[in-house]
Formats: C-alpha cells, sequence, structure tokens
C-alpha cells in the first residue's frame, strides 16, 4: 500500500505534477490527468484519491502499464474459466479432476496478486475491465482439458509479446518481472497437455478415467511461496 504523501524537494518535474493538479483541480475537479510519459511521473495520471508524486526509473511507463493490466485481467479470466470448469468436473462427480482444477483456478488468482503488487510497486494503476463469461458445458472431460490446454498457449504467447514489448522499451525491471512467467508457462503447457494425452489413451475406457481422477486427486495444495514469490 502507498503510504502518506512526502514532501521532497521540489524538482522541474515535481513542480509540473503540481501544475497539473493544480489546474486539474481548478477547472475540472476529479478529473483524471494524461500521464506525461517524458516525465517519467506516473502519478500524474493517477492523482485522484491521492496526488503522489513518483518519479525514478523503475516507474511503469504508460504503454507497458497498459499491456500488464491487459495481462492482469487476462489472468483473472483465467481463474473465472478454471473455476466454471471445476463446476462442470463436479457435475460429473470426478472429484479428482474438480480438485486438480480448483487448484489450478488458486494459481491463477496468485497470478492476479503477482501483478497487482508488481504494478502498484512502479506506481502503475491497475485497472480492472469486465471478466468475459467463461464456458460452462464441455463435451467431455477430454474437451475440458483440450481447452485448458489451448488457453495455455494463448497467455504463453501473451506473455512473450508482452516480453518482447518491454525488450523495445528497454524496460528490463518488466522483462525480469515477466520472466517468472516465462518459466511458470513451460509448466501451466506441460502439466495440462499431460492429462490431455492421458485422457486420449483412455478414451471411453471408465475404469482407467476412473484411475486418473484419483491420481488428479492426489495433487498438492498450492504453494504460495513457489507460485507468488519474488520474481
Ligand atoms: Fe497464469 Fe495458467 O497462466
Amino acid at each position: 500500500m502507498r503510504g502518506p504523501t512526502q514532501e521532497p524537494a521540489r524538482s522541474p518535474a515535481r513542480t509540473y505534477c503540481l501544475t497539473l493538479r493544480e489546474e486539474a483541480d481548478n477547472n475540472n475537479p476529479g478529473a483524471e490527468m494524461t500521464k506525461d510519459s517524458s516525465l517519467g511521473c506516473a502519478a500524474v495520471a493517477h492523482p485522484v484519491g491521492g496526488f503522489t508524486e513518483r518519479k525514478g526509473t523503475n516507474l511503469l511507463k504508460p504503454e507497458m502499464e497498459e499491456r500488464l493490466n491487459e495481462q492482469f485481467n487476462l489472468e483473472l479470466y483465467s481463474a473465472y474459466l478454471y473455476y466454471a470448469m471445476t463446476a462442470y468436473f463436479e457435475s460429473l462427480s470426478l472429484k479428482g479432476f474438480s480438485h486438480w482444477m480448483s487448484l489450478q483456478a488458486q494459481e491463477e488468482l496468485l497470478h492476479v496478486s503477482k501483478l497487482f503488487q508488481h504494478i502498484n510497486d512502479r506506481a502503475g494503476r491497475v485497472v480492472f475491465n469486465a471478466v468475459e463469461a467463461p464456458p460452462n458445458v464441455w463435451e467431455s472431460p477430454l474437451k475440458v482439458m483440450e481447452a485448458a490446454y489451448a488457453h495455455e498457449c494463448l497467455v504463453s504467447e501473451r506473455i512473450n509479446e508482452e516480453v518482447s514489448f518491454a525488450l523495445s522499451l528497454n524496460d528490463h525491471t518488466s522483462v525480469t518481472f515477466l520472466q517468472w512467467f516465462v518459466a511458470e508457462q513451460v509448466e501451466e503447457e506441460s502439466v495440462a497437455d499431460d492429462i490431455v494425452q492421458k485422457l486420449k489413451i483412455i478414451g471411453d475406457n471408465s475404469s482407467a478415467l476412473f484411475l486418473l481422477d484419483q491420481e488428479l486427486g492426489q495433487r498438492p495444495a498450492v504453494s504460495i511461496d513457489a507460485e507468488a514469490g519474488d520474481a
């Protein structure tokens, strides 16, 4: 959480920020001001609800802030989608699949927290978008897991795009932060694909499906340290 406003020595950037603040207050109380990226002064864009002058090399540029917010909202959707899949497995009494998928959803919420913290740490502003409704019904457990795998591939694609974008901005702080997600996606894709492959082998064999359900029910709880540790 941001601390109370300090009163640092007036720099040209701070003077500029304060001028903008005064103009906004006088002309249009409550209005948000436009961020001036040339100053690296993220607070210029976020004066509503508390004006805090922040400047430095690690502040988020507006374009990167937007990208990280897109990722933040995608991770929220991931959790939403996986809870919908959990509910579907519950409806089939596949408790092991349900357990596995609910942990997957919890992992996504940790990814959400990680992005939330990082954006705030760099004086950005987290923006919540509407979360799209996920599907609620699938044809079979195999179709669910194929959808989960496809979704993870999409997330990987987006993460890679964000890394490339951060590199284009010379934003090495974002690159370093995103590397955690790059590595995480290898596992995310792999575990989903592993279950897809097993389900293909199982086919219509209900005994084998029962055994896989038992196996997935053994998945250990999500480790907060492992999932949400420092990137
Ligand atoms: Fe947060 Fe499964 O990607």
